[in-house]
């Protein structure tokens, strides 16, 4: 039983380490033993590395033999089974969708039961936003088909976080703005975007920016009305009022934007870090045009106006077109285990996926 472990100080390295997690003491009252099943990898769970100590990711799974904890555990969106439970109505067989460790195993705590959701509600996890504490009971949905279980994992994350995007700048007026420039257009988390841009008759044109050697390929996703590459920035039209949705944090492309939109650019929202080397510096851009758009705080702010139910219904059928739609050109690549993980955790770091490629990992 071994966990995959990332160095905080160095997120590009990382080791494989025997689990010291107890799986055969029996269970206190309140806990669940989940058997991690397989779960998903991308830019989205470096991201997590790369913000662990700011935003907390690294607190959600303590590491193993961790004693000056110089490791951490960066969390991963999959499928589990209950292998054994202390809680009333939920039992061993039990398939649950949510947030993992790269880890074969997670004992949840004084878990809160609802009807279609399990809450983990161990101690260090309750200061961590509640979406990530919440975990789906898959066995409740009408509509659950494990056909689709590699398909969620690796894209309900980043296509419900696309929906967020999506309603916040149309529930925004759209910031004034006449056209969206979506950066680091080959991501998943952008593509779901571009796909709700498109099938919206009010959305401003859409303009994706991507590397070089993505381009060709994001054009032929025919999802942005126009896709520019990084060093080609004078192809933007600077004299259009423009809203950017930056997934890349990168700070000097976004500066070199700035630089050319100048009073042109209305807003922008600071998504994603996938080009997260190259961030943390000031882009120009003045703190009043700018904010941190974090797709946990923007589910809760509509879980509360719409319920659980509501926000369910409004962005479950987006969310299950999208997956179909990628369907065409997604490849998933199927991993054995943490430690195949492992020897190519450095490439993803690297950015040095193909963006088609899409990794499950099978424990
Ligand atoms: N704020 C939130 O609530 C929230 C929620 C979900 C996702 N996100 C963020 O959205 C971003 C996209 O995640 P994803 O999983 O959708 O990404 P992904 O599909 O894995 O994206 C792959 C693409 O990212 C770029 N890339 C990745 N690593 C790179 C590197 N080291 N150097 C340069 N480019 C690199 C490349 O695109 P280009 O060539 O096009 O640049 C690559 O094709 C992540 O940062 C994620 O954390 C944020």
């Amino acid at each position: 039983m071994n966990e995959l472990q990332i160095l905080k100080s160095d997120i590009t390295q990382s080791r494989v380490v025997e689990s010291k997690l107890d799986i055969d003491t029996p269970l206190a009252a309140g806990e669940i033993l989940l058997k991690v099943d397989k779960f998903g990898f991308s830019a989205n769970n470096v991201t997590y590395a790369a913000a662990g100590d700011q935003l907390g990711y690294w607190q959600f799974f303590p590491a193993s033999n961790n004693e000056t904890e110089t490791w951490g555990i960066i969390p991963v969106w999959g499928f589990a089974d209950v292998v054994a439970s202390s809680v009333e109505a939920v039992d061993a067989g039990e398939r649950i969708f949510g947030y993992y460790p790269t880890n074969s195993y997670l004992k949840m705590q004084n878990v809160k039961v609802l009807e279609s959701r399990l809450v983990d509600g161990a101690e260090h996890r309750s200061k961590l936003p509640p979406g990530y504490n919440t975990y789906r009971r898959v066995g409740k949905e009408a509509d659950y088909d494990s056909n689709m279980d590699n398909m969620r994992m690796l894209l309900w994350p980043l296509y419900i976080t696309s929906f967020c995007l999506w309603d916040s700048l149309q529930h925004n007026d759209w910031h004034g703005a006449k056209q969206v420039i979506v950066i680091s257009a080959s991501s998943k988390t952008s593509i779901g975007l571009g796909y709700a841009l498109a099938a919206d008759t009010d959305a401003p044109t859409s303009i994706g920016l991507t590397s070089k050697r993505n381009q060709e390929w994001v054009a032929g996703l025919e999802l942005y009305d126009t896709t520019i590459n990084y060093d080609a920035l004078e192809e933007i039209d600077a004299s259009i009022p423009t809203v950017i949705v930056d997934m890349s944090g990168n700070s000097q492309l976004l500066a070199d934007i700035y630089a050319h939109l100048g009073d042109s650019l209305v807003h922008c929202l600071n998504v994603g870090l996938t080009h997260w080397s190259e961030g943390g510096k000031d882009t120009g851009i003045p703190a009043d045009r700018r904010e941190f758009f974090f797709a946990p705080s923007h589910i809760q702010m509509r879980i509360k106006e719409w319920g659980h139910e509501g926000f369910d219904s409004k962005s479950s059928q987006f969310i299950y077109d999208s997956c179909k739609r990628s369907a065409h050109w997604i490849k998933i690549e199927k991993l054995d285990g943490v430690e195949e993980l492992a020897d190519i955790y450095a490439d993803v770091c690297a950015g040095k996926l193909p963006p088609e490629k899409a990794l499950v990992i099978e424990l």
